[in-house]
């Protein structure tokens, strides 16, 4: 008997497994530091306009693809056109790239929520607590952030080797909406912090002289990376949609949970933040890195009645929402393991979570024992984020532009979109996958390459 393929039985399912895997340390740890580092509202209105334009031709597209071929990424590049297989392994690639550091960032994640549950949370609202945290010194690893990173990687191995991964989307999908409550809480409370209505001024107005190719720059690789495009994901996902399942509908929904979630996330940082710096916006400028979220939230739950409390709930809902997205990302590799390397899921799990703890090591000592090696400069987590981020995903992105936009033609996923109502912005999709996009997208990948290469 053929083997049909399985599918999500309801849109609303779609849309909450689409959404649970766009929603993690993308919205809550990535954007907030971004949008500081690059002039707040400008960094804002760029996203937001790139998320409704860009964003959206991306994602439907490759939702599109996927319904279409009904295969996942790398055969589904393969069946538009031959000579595009090696796109399905180029997307492929990113989440291996992607996977060991957000192991590595959980690990932090899950340091904090111990730190908090012990009742020691308070004592991590130091200026210098993340940074003597992460330059761990090799010779007292426990503790380190070796050791969480370690038990991180564990923890989701066994979900995927023991494939209960069902049994966590069910309590992700409850905790979901108390996390999202939780954080325009904190976010509420944030602006109470004298000098905080200063950031948010900062958070939410534009600023022309802010502005320059950097700005896209950076949005672009936090679009990809927060909506989990570019990396054959949401043709996956696509692949098990079924087809009266309103496709421009539910793209429109993972879109605006998504994006309102990141700007939450950035509204309940950067005004603390600010006010933190005493106003200093150049300062925060200056200071906004991957330690963001770990330094001054901390500081919020301080000056917060049980603030212990809050930070420990506010800490395991955090690491569920990466728990449910590294698992995802680390069940993708094993499963195109699975199917190409055409051994079993067990070892392929088991291969998968070796890799995974070596690459991720390398991430993980980066900001200390191995700070020397610095390649391109940066630190091995940044480096690794950069190269998915900043090369890949555009190239992905570019090349997917292409083979919609000129070789298999828009109709294809227009004709995919229409099987199920109607496709309202098809004028905007057509000239965005045809032109816009792929003219942007080699911008950019232009001035990476000039930048580091040039
Ligand atoms: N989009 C996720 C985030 O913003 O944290 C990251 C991610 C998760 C990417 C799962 C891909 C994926 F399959």
């Amino acid at each position: 008997m053929k083997k049909e393929r399985s599918s999500f039985t309801s849109r609303i399912g779609f849309v909450l497994a689409a959404a649970g895997s766009a929603v993690g340390l993308g919205n809550l740890w990535r954007f907030p530091y971004l949008a500081a580092k690059y002039g707040g509202g400008t960094f804002l209105l760029v996203y937001i306009i790139l998320a409704i334009t860009f964003g959206f031709t991306l994602m439907i597209a490759e939702i599109a693809i996927g319904r279409k071929t009904r295969l996942s990424c790398i055969g589904a590049y393969r069946s538009l056109d031959k000579r595009f297989g090696f796109l399905g392994w180029l997307a492929s690639l990113v989440p291996v790239i992607i996977t060991p550091y957000y192991c590595v960032i959980g690990g932090w994640v899950m340091k904090y929520l111990a730190e908090f549950l012990t009742g020691n949370g308070l004592e991590t609202a130091s200026d210098s607590y993340f940074g003597s945290f992460t330059a761990v010194s090799l010779p007292g690893i426990l503790g380190t952030p070796v050791t969480w990173f370690v038990i991180y990687v564990l923890i989701n191995a066994t979900v995927v080797l023991f494939g209960v991964e069902k049994g966590i989307e069910k309590v992700s999908r409850v905790m979901m909406p108390v996390l999202v409550i939780l954080s325009i809480i904190i976010a509420g409370y944030s602006l109470t912090i004298p000098g905080a209505i200063d950031g948010l001024k900062y958070y939410l107005l534009p600023r022309m002289e802010d502005f320059s190719i950097y700005t896209v720059l950076a949005a672009m690789g936090q679009l990809f990376y927060s909506m989990s495009l570019a990396m054959g994901i949401m043709i996956t996902y696509g692949s098990y949609m079924q087809k009266d399942n309103m496709l421009e509908h539910s793209v429109t929904q993972i879109e605006v949970f998504d994006t309102g979630f990141a700007i939450i996330a950035g509204m309940m940082i950067i005004p603390a933040m600010v006010a933190f710096s005493g106003g200093d916006t150049s300062l925060v400028r200056e200071s906004a890195g991957a330690g963001l979220m770990f330094g001054v939230l901390p500081k919020v739950f301080e000056s917060m009645l049980f603030g212990n409390v809050i930070g420990t709930v506010f800490f395991l809902l955090v690491l569920l929402a990466a728990l449910t997205s590294s698992i995802s990302l680390m069940e993708t590799i094993v499963s195109i393991i699975v199917d190409k390397a055409k051994i079993g899921r067990k070892p392929a799990a088991i291969l998968v979570t070796i890799g995974v703890l070596l690459l991720g090591m390398l991430s993980c000592l980066g900001y200390g024992p191995l700070a020397a090696i610095a390649p391109l400069g940066m630190a091995f987590l940044d480096f690794f984020d950069f190269i998915s981020n900043s090369i890949m995903m555009p190239i992905v992105a570019f090349l997917t532009c292409i083979l919609v936009g000129h070789i298999v033609g828009p109709k294809m996923v227009i004709d995919e979109v229409e099987t199920s109502g109607t496709f309202r912005r098809k004028k905007l999709f057509v000239v965005m996958v045809r032109w816009i996009a792929p003219v942007m997208l080699l911008m950019i990948l232009a001035t990476e390459i000039l930048k580091f290469f040039g």
